[in-house]
C-alpha cells in the first residue's frame, strides 16, 4: 500500500474512532498508543498469507469489518431491539452503535507489533514475531484494549473475544452459541469478521 493510501486509511480510521465513541475513560491513553511510534497498528497487515498480507492490511481489514457491521447493523436494528427485549436488558441503538464501532476496530488489535518484515531475494514478506505471546487471539485483543480502554463494555469484550466464531473456539469455556444469544453485538461482529473476510478479499486467488 502506497503511503498517501495508509494516510488516508489512518484518517479514516481515526475519524470513525473520534466520532463514533464517546469520551470514556482510557479514550485519549487509547488514541495515543494508537498514533505513537510504539505501536504498528496504521502499518502492520492483517496475515502473512491470507486476507491483508501486505502493509495497511490490518487497519484496511477493521475499517471493512466496521463497514460490514454497519451494513448488517442498519438490516437487523429491529431483530436487535426485540431480541433485547427477549433478554431482559435494556437497549439504546446508539449505545450499541458505539460498541459494534469498538469490537469492529480493535477485534484484532493481537495483530499489533505481531509480525515483522523479511526480505528473500528480492522480494518481501511478513513472518510472525510475536511480541506478547498472550495465548488466545480474541481474548489477546481483549486484555489489550483492555489496557487503555478501562470502562471496556462487557458486550464489547465478548464480541472481541468470540469473532473468530467456531474456527477458533478455544477462547472460549462456554459454547459460543451461549455467547450469541447473550450478546446480539457478539454475532454481528463475528458475521462482519466473516464477511470482510470472505467477501471483501483483495488477495488474487492464485496467490492463496
Ligand atoms: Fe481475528
Ligand atoms: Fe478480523
Amino acid at each position: 500500500m502506497e503511503q498517501f493510501d495508509l494516510d488516508l486509511q489512518r484518517d479514516r480510521f481515526l475519524k470513525i474512532f473520534d466520532e463514533k465513541i464517546s469520551d470514556r475513560e482510557g479514550k485519549d491513553a487509547l488514541r495515543a498508543w494508537l498514533t505513537g511510534s510504539e505501536c504498528d497498528f496504521f502499518t502492520a497487515p492483517a496475515s502473512t498469507k491470507y486476507h491483508g498480507n501486505y502493509e495497511g492490511g490490518l487497519c484496511e481489514h477493521s475499517l471493512d469489518v466496521y463497514d460490514m457491521a454497519v451494513r448488517l447493523e442498519n438490516l437487523y436494528a429491529e431483530d436487535i431491539r426485540k431480541q433485547y427485549l427477549v433478554l431482559n436488558r435494556p437497549y439504546d441503538r446508539a449505545r450499541f452503535q458505539e460498541s459494534m464501532a469498538v469490537a469492529a476496530l480493535f477485534h484484532d488489535l493481537c495483530k499489533v507489533n505481531f509480525y515483522t518484515v523479511k526480505i528473500r531475494g528480492r522480494s518481501s514478506i511478513f513472518t510472525v514475531e510475536e511480541q506478547l505471546p498472550f495465548g488466545g487471539h480474541g481474548s489477546k485483543s481483549v486484555y489489550i484494549l483492555s489496557k487503555y480502554l478501562k470502562d471496556i463494555r462487557d458486550e464489547e469484550a465478548i464480541a472481541i473475544n468470540c469473532h473468530m466464531g467456531f474456527s477458533r473456539a478455544v477462547d472460549s469455556t462456554v459454547s459460543l452459541g451461549e455467547s450469541f444469544h447473550y450478546s446480539p453485538l457478539a454475532w454481528l461482529i463475528h458475521v462482519a469478521d466473516e464477511a470482510a473476510t470472505f467477501l471483501l478479499d483483495r488477495v488474487k486467488p492464485e496467490e492463496y
